[in-house]
């Protein structure tokens, strides 16, 4: 099934200069962009995007990173988005991520881990909502 997933190329990312190198492994495991763009999230939106989080122990430093800086949000679509873009990420904690997976390749730590991924297919639906209206989803020709 074609499926969509929000990535967010988190500000770790965007601090180390490495959106470029993150998109070109997204782009070469298949995964078409929608939509992209680069946003500073207020701790407002990060509390907001997060939300499901809340109460949990690591939640303000979360939304803490997520408003550190500027971050990049995109929309991508594939066949069997949400796990295959999961296996392209790795584990949270880039300790326990597998070999040549971007957490592994790039993240400090289990906090500041360079990449978002959506977990199903409905919350990649309303994550992406979430950033881009339906009109800026723009399908390759
Ligand atoms: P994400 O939602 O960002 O794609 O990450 P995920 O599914 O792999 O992990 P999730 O459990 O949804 O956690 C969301 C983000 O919260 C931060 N976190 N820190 N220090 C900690 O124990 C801890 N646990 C989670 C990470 O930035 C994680 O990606
Ligand atoms: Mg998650």
């Amino acid at each position: 099934m074609i499926e969509r997933t929000l990535a967010i190329l988190k500000p770790d990312c965007v601090k180390k200069n490495l959106t470029g190198e993150v998109i070109a492994r997204i782009e070469k495991a298949g995964f078409k962009i929608l939509a992209m763009k680069k946003a500073r999230l207020s701790k407002e939106t990060a509390g907001g995007f997060y939300a499901v989080h809340k109460g949990r122990p690591f939640y303000d430093s979360l939304v803490e990173f997520m408003s550190s800086g500027p971050c990049v949000p995109i929309a991508l679509e594939k066949e069997n988005a949400i796990a295959d873009y999961r296996t392209l990420i790795g584990a949270t904690d880039p300790k326990d991520a597998a070999e040549g997976t971007i957490r592994k390749l790039y993240a400090d730590n289990k906090g500041e881990n360079i990449v978002h991924g959506s977990d199903s297919v409905e919350n990649g639906k309303i994550e992406i909502a979430f950033f881009f209206s339906n009109q800026e989803l723009i399908q390759n020709e």
